[in-house]
């Protein structure tokens, strides 16, 4: 596989050079409310740039169906872009129409333009593979060589990430070699033990990295919404909370392989039950076998959370994917902040699995070097722990 360094040795300089990055953050309105993964792009960016290279970048944001909208602009990701890379970052106003072509044409060495959100083109995510064939020698068209950066999007087989690598010169830019790494430190001579903690809204999102991790892991900790499911399909009531019924088989399955296989399966004690969704819920702790008919679990409870953190003490690899509870409402952040401090306060190797819980951790006011890793990718480093092949990385080493 050839990477960023290769292409620096080979001189970029004047060289126009499309970068696949994953640009995809959350916001409020027009304000980004976590700009990790900005600022996760700056090192390879800032290196073709230093070397005289024109960037041209492709990112996506949100899921707009396959046409402009607004709502899904790249905008205020080009402005903050520009902003932490210390330049003016062009944003063209389409994807590879007049805009991007002219904004390609007027860069200069060094010089950084952003194509418009690249889901606004229906080609870029078609299962068809010559419409994203069209699109991706489109993108071929603008530039020379192509840098895929882009982690998060890695699991995709779009014209962005996958296909425009099959007509350039490529090379895995710097974000993509380090957090295959880290990943293949979990899956390879792993330390132990090696404690996973999954969280998030649906088990249906996690069911093959559970069947996966099963395999693998010494003790699996669930919380948040997934949680419930779980719970129901040990026979307790789990009231208004968040439950895929259609999911109950699969998750007994899950409850009766790792007693097989002797792995620790540790479910919430006691959770937060509020009376409704919202910030300000009246709410109070009940054991987590007797949540009444009208509360909602919306956190892990403190006694879960000692026993969480009690369990991951030891630890000497931990992965963690989702939030425990709805951190982004105060009183039910306490959960996934008990937990993102017992690793902070741990000495495992940890990472923390992108997506929600790295904004979590960021948004909660964890030191970042406190954890060995934050990875930019969430689904993309769920099915790599899944143990399925990446077509974005894949495609790079051929
Ligand atoms: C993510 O947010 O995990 C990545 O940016 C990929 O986005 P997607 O799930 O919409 O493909």
């Amino acid at each position: 596989m050839k990477t960023l360094a290769d292409l620096l040795a080979e001189g970029v300089a004047g060289r126009r050079v499309l970068v696949r990055a994953d640009l995809n953050v959350p916001l409020d309105g027009e304000t980004i409310t976590d700009d990790g993964r900005v600022r996760a792009s700056l090192p390879t960016i800032q290196q073709l740039t230093g070397a005289g290279a024109r960037v041209v970048i492709a990112a996506h944001l949100g899921r707009p169906k396959g046409a402009p909208d607004p709502k899904f602009s790249l905008k205020p990701v080009a402005k903050r872009l520009g902003e932490l890379l210390g330049q003016d970052v062009k944003l063209a106003e389409d994807v590879t129409g007049e805009s991007a072509k002219s904004a390609v044409e007027s860069l200069r060495d060094g010089e950084v333009a952003l194509l418009e959100n690249i889901r606004f083109d229906a080609r870029e995510t078609s299962k068809d593979e010559a419409e994203r064939g069209a699109l991706a020698d489109e993108l071929a068209g603008l530039v020379t060589a192509f840098v895929s950066d882009g982690f998060g999007v890695v699991h995709r087989k779009q014209a962005s990430v996958y296909d425009v690598a099959k007509r350039l010169p490529h090379y895995a830019g710097g974000l993509v070699l380090a957090e295959v790494d880290v990943l293949r430190k979990l899956t390879e001579d792993t330390e132990r033990p090696y404690v996973v903690v999954l969280g998030g809204a649906k088990v249906s999102d996690k069911l093959g990295v559970i069947a996966n991790l099963l395999t693998k892991v010494d003790r699996l900790l669930i919380g948040g919404g997934m949680a419930y499911t779980f719970l129901k399909a040990q026979g307790h009531e789990v009231g208004q909370s968040l439950l895929q019924e259609d999911q109950l088989d699969q998750v007994s399955g899950f409850l009766t392989e790792a007693e097989k296989r002797g792995v620790e399966l540790v479910l919430p004690v006691d959770v937060l039950a509020a009376t409704e969704f919202g910030p300000d819920a009246p709410h109070e702790v009940v054991p987590a076998t007797g949540i009444p008919a009208d509360r909602q679990g919306l956190d892990i409870g403190p006694e879960t959370r000692e026993l969480f953190a009690s369990k991951l003490a030891d630890a000497k690899t931990v992965f963690w994917n989702g939030p425990m509870g709805v951190f982004e409402f105060e009183a039910f952040s306490g959960g996934t902040r008990a937990v993102a401090q017992a690793l902070v306060d741990s000495d495992a190797f940890s990472v923390v699995g992108g997506g929600d819980s790295a904004a979590a951790v960021r948004q909660l006011g964890l030191p970042e070097d406190g954890f060995s890793h934050i990875s930019t990718g969430g689904g993309a480093s769920l099915e790599f722990l899944e143990g399925k092949e990446l077509p974005g990385v894949l495609v790079l080493e051929d």
